[in-house]
């Protein structure tokens, strides 16, 4: 009896471990889970095993004893059986295409530095009220300087600045050249338009320069004209002052500088008020506290004549500014190559300029 007593407390210890081993079963694959399969279940099984020792539990035992090695047997059945569900969905899952995952996000590139601040400057002056001209990149003679009073001998003219695409030493009249400047725009539109013009030209120029940090062979401007009754100096003051403020910041000061250009009279340079130190006089700003951005001036009464407007009715502003030099200015470029090398890690760092 006590033998007996004691073969059962065994068989329920071994019926308890197994079960407890079964709960915790995992398998990676097919073959593992067939593994565990003849390891439990099969006729040599460990649970067969167990029903074995069945047979020599005594008889008023037998029912309780067969009770729980049924569970027994279930539950790894179960377990099994689970675990090959398990595999079959995972199967199912792996050749699914699942419409609702978000696509690979698309990389965006970034618009070009010259692109971001010419695109500001264009807004500014568009919500002044000027409108977008433009013109030929080569261009005759007459657009690029003589119609803009510059003299037959005039330096700019020369080799050493312009590039020239077809040149005649004896008649610089038949010269065709690369234009220098956006001004050209300036009297291709007096000559197609009659006042008031209010325009501003962006646009790529040519100059046979050596590629150095600081020049360039080419590079961007924008050109501004207005034409109409009574334009007075005061009203180019006023609208680069505004232009100025509203690039830079409210804070910005500008002062003009008289100059010369042989298309305004008078002529000036503009200077704004150094965006670093504010004027107080900086490194950055030569310790003066003013960087030059524009030139500008009273549109040459022979230039309007040249271009078919009547200076006696008629008066103007014009002004031109370098993209590349107030990109700098704006964001702090050192090198003026870095705008045609293409750097994606340069280009890059425009992300969140717009
Ligand atoms: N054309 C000049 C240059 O290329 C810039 C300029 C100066 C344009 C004064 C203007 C102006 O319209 O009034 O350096």
């Amino acid at each position: 009896m006590h033998d007996n007593l004691h073969s059962i407390v065994m068989l329920i210890d071994k019926i308890e471990a197994l079960k407890g081993q079964i709960a915790e079963l995992k398998a990676d694959n097919e073959a593992a889970l067939e593994e565990l399969r003849i390891k439990y279940l099969s006729k040599k099984g460990e649970v067969a095993a167990l029903f074995n020792e069945f047979k020599s539990v005594a008889p008023e035992q037998k029912r309780e004893m067969g009770q729980r090695l049924n569970e027994l047997k279930n539950l790894a059945t179960e377990r099994i059986n689970c675990l090959k569900e398990t595999f079959k969905a995972q199967e199912k899952e792996k050749n699914k295409i699942d419409i609702t995952r978000p696509a690979f996000p698309a990389e965006l590139g970034t618009r070009h530095p010259i692109s971001v601040v010419r695109k500001q400057i264009i807004d500014i002056f568009s919500r002044l009220g000027f409108t977008l001209a433009d013109g030929p990149e080569v261009e005759d003679d007459w657009h690029v300087f003589s119609a803009l009073n510059f003299a037959a001998d005039h330096p700019a003219r020369d080799m050493q600045d312009t590039f020239f695409i077809e040149q005649d030493k004896d008649d610089v009249a038949r010269n065709i050249v690369l234009r220098s400047h956006t001004s050209s725009v300036q009297v291709r539109t007096m000559e197609t338009h009659k006042p008031p013009i209010r325009i501003i030209c962006p646009g790529r120029v040519y100059r046979n320069e050596a590629i150095t940090a600081r020049a360039h062979c080419f590079f961007h401007q924008i050109e501004g004209l207005y034409i109409d009754k009574g334009v007075t100096f005061a009203d180019l003051r006023q609208v680069l002052l505004n232009f100025a403020q509203e690039l830079f910041g409210t804070d910005t000061k500008i002062r003009l500088r008289p100059s010369y250009f042989p298309f305004t009279e008078p002529s000036a340079e503009m200077d704004v008020s150094c965006m670093l130190c504010g004027g107080e006089g900086c490194g950055f700003c030569k310790h003066t506290g003013w960087v030059e951005i524009l030139g500008c001036g009273m549109v040459d009464p022979n230039v309007l004549e040249a271009s078919g407007i009547d200076s006696k009715v008629y008066s103007g502003y014009a002004f031109g500014l370098g993209i590349e030099r107030i990109t700098n200015l704006k964001y702090m470029v050192k090198d003026l190559r870095m705008f045609s090398e293409n750097d994606v890690r340069f280009l890059e760092e425009f992300k969140s300029a717009h």
